[in-house]
């Protein structure tokens, strides 16, 4: 299977932080694979802009071993890299101060010559009023220049707010691209082409068939050399604020007229809106221990006292029509038994067995898995076989994606490089939208002050495992268990 590739329209994309982590593992070698792709014009430009000194031979080098160390693109092709670092440029700017800003303008083209003009924010969130403010003073912000923000997009609703009341001084909503890099990856857009693409299931997508919902997205890794910020995040902040309610919204969401932006924004907005308080018993949060190898969280993050999470585990209702009483339970976790995101859809039981008890309780359940070995399993009921009367067993109905559909859908376009061909086009259906942003962290404001107010410890659990057994115990009270990773 040959996929199309259709080349952007030239672009010159300034990427703030462009020496730095962002930029270098993912960014800058997604910019390169598109480029192999044939998706980058000849004449594009991408400007690294940091507070380092560098001039371009630098800078080119820099991006040349980046992408040598994390450009999952097998042997670098040496011609072609040498040919990207040619499209690649640098100018030391001071986000703080005037330093730098006349020569970054000399550098960009003009409005006339119809070459798209993008700013890539992979700063802390601290930086982007002033990006903003500087980008407008300097005459660099024409109206068809866009932003590109990465998370976290504050800290709570008041931040988030400031956040998008600094930017909205300086551009206009259409021009903001906010980043979640989980609505890039190929099978969370999946999502959408699965239930609304096929007449099988949105019929059946509904409170009246469905038992309940589980998302789950387990981790191996420790947080590593991100302490300082993960300790004040969590990953309530972290990973449910964004991700995982990213993907709630595909999951429950009404069917968009369009796949447009507004459209589909709209209703994941609804979504949101719609979510309940969650009960604090309907909350488990955890906290990884020493495995004897490996840092435990506190030492990870160099707090010994530290009551941060880095597990979290929840049960939460939508109020409308669609999901009245059907649980979504939502999990996830670093330092897990395994790396694996997965959305679970499980279908109620039959209304009546003509099998009679003996044939056992059995439901359909349409797993979705995001990461790794992308696919589908639809688990279905039959005979078993053999003589000796009517006994039924359910057996997958699989679909890996890779086998489905070649060699080629094991090198899916990584999240980044997507999303950043997305801003050069236009298109922000993937990015999130203000409202949206702010409704997330009106949810989740509440319950994390909630713990905060009374003080709440996060349960331990060991590394390696599947997290607190107060998890298990949050779906098991309910008659239910969890799925995804091995318990
Ligand atoms: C990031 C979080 O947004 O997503 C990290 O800050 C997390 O803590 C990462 O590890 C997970 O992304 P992925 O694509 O590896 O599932």
């Amino acid at each position: 299977m040959v996929s199309r590739v259709i080349p952007v329209d030239p672009f010159d994309l300034v990427i703030f932080g462009g020496t730095g982590d962002l930029a270098r593992r993912k960014i800058l070698p997604g910019l390169f694979r598109r480029f192999c792709a044939g998706q980058m014009p000849e004449n594009a430009r991408i400007i690294g802009a940091a507070r380092q000194d560098l001039d371009d031979d630098g800078y080119r080098k820099m991006v040349g071993e980046a992408i040598e160390e994390f450009g999952k693109v097998g042997k670098v092709d040496k011609k072609a890299l040498k040919a990207f670092q040619k499209q690649l440029h640098y100018v030391a700017v001071d986000a703080k101060g005037d330093g730098g800003w006349d020569a970054l303008g000399k550098l960009l083209r003009d409005e006339e010559e119809e070459v798209v003009r993008a700013f890539y924010f992979s700063v802390g969130p601290s930086l982007f009023p002033d990006l903003a403010e500087r980008i407008r003073s300097h005459g660099l912000a024409h109206a068809g220049v866009r932003i590109v923000v990465e998370k976290p997009f504050g800290h709570d609703l008041e931040s988030a707010r400031e956040l998008n009341e600094e930017l909205a001084r300086h551009f206009n909503e259409r021009q903001i691209y906010r980043i979640d890099h989980y609505l890039g990856k190929e099978t969370v857009q999946n999502l959408m082409a699965v239930r609304f693409g096929n007449m099988l299931f949105e019929p059946l997508w509904n409170a009246q068939y469905v038992d309940h919902i589980q998302i789950t997205v387990a981790e191996t890794v420790g947080v590593g050399g991100r302490g300082p910020y993960y300790d004040k995040s969590g990953a309530m902040r972290d990973m449910v604020q964004n991700h995982l309610m990213q993907l709630l919204c595909l999951i429950a969401m009404e069917p968009p007229a369009r796949f447009d932006p507004d459209a589909v924004r709209d209703e994941k907005l609804k979504v949101i809106r719609a979510l309940d308080p969650v009960d604090p018993d309907s909350i488990v949060r955890g906290q990884y221990t020493s495995d004897g190898e490996a840092n435990s969280y506190r030492e990870d993050v160099e707090n010994p006292l530290s009551k941060t999470e880095s597990f979290i585990a929840l049960k939460c209702y939508i109020s409308n029509w669609r999901w009245a009483n059907t649980p979504f339970y939502l999990r996830t976790g670093k330092r897990l038994n395994s790396r694996a995101s997965e959305i679970a859809v499980v279908f109620k039981e039959t209304p009546h067995s003509i099998f009679g008890i003996d044939s056992g309780r059995h439901r359909n359940v349409l797993s979705i898995r995001l990461q790794p070995n992308e696919g589908m399993t639809l688990g279905v009921t039959i005979k078993e076989p053999g003589p000796g009367g009517m006994r039924l067993i359910d057996v997958p109905l699989d679909m890996s994606f890779a086998d489905a559909l070649g060699p080629e859908a094991e090198e899916v376009t990584d999240a980044y490089e997507r999303l950043i061909m997305d801003v050069i086009r236009g298109n922000q259906t993937l990015f999130m939208r203000g409202d949206e942003v702010e409704a997330a962290w009106s949810w989740t404001d509440p319950l994390i002050e909630g713990w905060e107010r009374r003080g709440d410890s996060p349960k331990p659990y060991d590394a390696g495992s599947a997290g607190p057994d107060d998890a298990a115990f949050l779906i098991n009270k309910d008659g239910r268990r969890w799925r995804g990773i091995k318990s």
